[in-house]
């Protein structure tokens, strides 16, 4: 598979592509399944659709990589606070934790309780090409635990960090426990068939540099660790948001850095082009105007070349109302420019 050759530096034919966010809205296809299968929740949990969604823009953008059809939001969820994604909301907890009593009600288990999840990884492994790869995905125990703390997304992360400079014992022990079961969530996902895991830590830019190395990073890196114990075969991909003033401070045992829009991709290079395999970083609010997403495809080529030590992403998710035809015609035109 070219995406796991490329995220271990191989050799391969051309840059691979994938686009953080491929499913969703931006395909009527995804619209049509999403309506037929009732709450977004709802279709987390059924196999043969999530299995559908997932495929779509395989299909559609002839991506070189699938990424499970899930949300980051479905361990707290089996954690045992109560979820809604409220139409035009976003996501929306009933329980949040405020206090130690709140952490004790917690269940244990979760991975347990994920079984849709693994089936789904079964049914798309078993239809996806051989020669596509299929990622698998946690949140960062850091952004897991704002959503847990806030009940739903925040600009502010008030409460996260009044826990944090009040009662950082409380939040560790939190942080803990959602690794715990992130690390056997991700097992089990590579256990029934993914070909590579990737940690979404998308609230990173909330934290001063060495409060997210304590309360983010430490995490992502216990986590990496151990499935690179047992998995070496297995690429890692970690996706801080917004901490290009901290490349200087990331290391790990990990395999690929996902570089956001915001970090200058020459910054990225030489601070960390030489450890890690960077993945990234169109904005993807170029793809609204085709010539400014050719430039900024050049831009990105120019300085990553048409080498190994690349694959091409957006450097955030997908936006609902992009046009579909950019997102297939980016796929190729990285294609072409990137043949060997
Ligand atoms: O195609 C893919 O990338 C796979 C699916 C995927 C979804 N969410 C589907 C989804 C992935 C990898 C995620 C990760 C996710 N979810 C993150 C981390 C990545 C990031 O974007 O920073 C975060 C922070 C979430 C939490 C979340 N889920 C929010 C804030 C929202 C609401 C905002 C929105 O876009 O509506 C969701 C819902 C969600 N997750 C949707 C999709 C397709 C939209 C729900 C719908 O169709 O109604």
């Amino acid at each position: 598979m070219i995406f796991i050759d490329a995220a271990f530096r191989k050799e391969t034919p051309y840059t691979p592509i994938w686009m953080m966010r491929q499913a969703g809205r931006y395909l009527d296809e995804y619209k049509e399944v999403r309506a037929k299968a009732g709450s977004f929740l709802d279709l987390c949990q059924n196999v043969e659709l999530a299995t559908e969604v997932t495929l779509q823009p395989v299909d559609i953008l002839d991506v070189d990589a699938a990424i499970l059809f899930s949300d980051i939001l479905v361990v707290p969820y089996e954690m045992g606070l109560g979820l809604e994604f409220l139409s035009g909301e976003g996501p929306k907890f009933k329980d949040t934790i405020c206090n130690e009593s709140d952490l004790l009600k917690l269940k244990c288990g979760a991975s347990n309780r994920l079984e849709y999840v693994y089936d789904s990884i079964s049914l798309i492994r078993s239809k996806l090409a051989k020669d596509k790869a299929l990622i698998g995905f946690c949140g960062s125990p850091w952004t897991l635990a704002t959503y847990m703390i806030e009940g739903e997304g925040s600009k502010t992360y008030t409460q996260s960090k009044k826990m944090l400079y009040t009662h950082p014992k409380l939040l560790h022990t939190l942080l803990q426990k959602i690794t715990q079961e992130l690390k056997a969530y991700l097992v089990s996902q590579i256990k029934a068939g993914a070909n590579a895991v990737m940690i979404f830590d998308s609230w990173a830019s909330a934290l001063e540099l060495q409060k997210y190395l304590e309360f983010s990073w430490n995490y992502m890196k216990e986590i990496a660790r151990e499935l690179k114990q047992q998995y070496p075969h297995i690429p890692i991909l970690l996706f801080p948001k917004g901490v290009g003033a901290y490349l200087d401070y990331i290391d790990g045992e990990f395999d690929v850095f996902g570089v956001d829009w915001g970090t200058p991709i020459e910054l990225a290079k030489q601070k960390l082009g030489s450890k890690y395999v960077l993945q990234g970083n169109l904005e993807p609010a170029r793809l609204y105007n085709y010539e400014e997403m050719k430039s900024g495809v050049d831009q990105i080529l120019a300085v990553m070349g048409n080498q190994a030590g690349h694959i091409f992403n957006l450097g955030h998710g997908m936006i609902p109302d992009l046009p579909r035809e950019n997102a297939i015609a980016l796929v190729q035109m990285v294609r072409e420019k990137t043949k060997r």
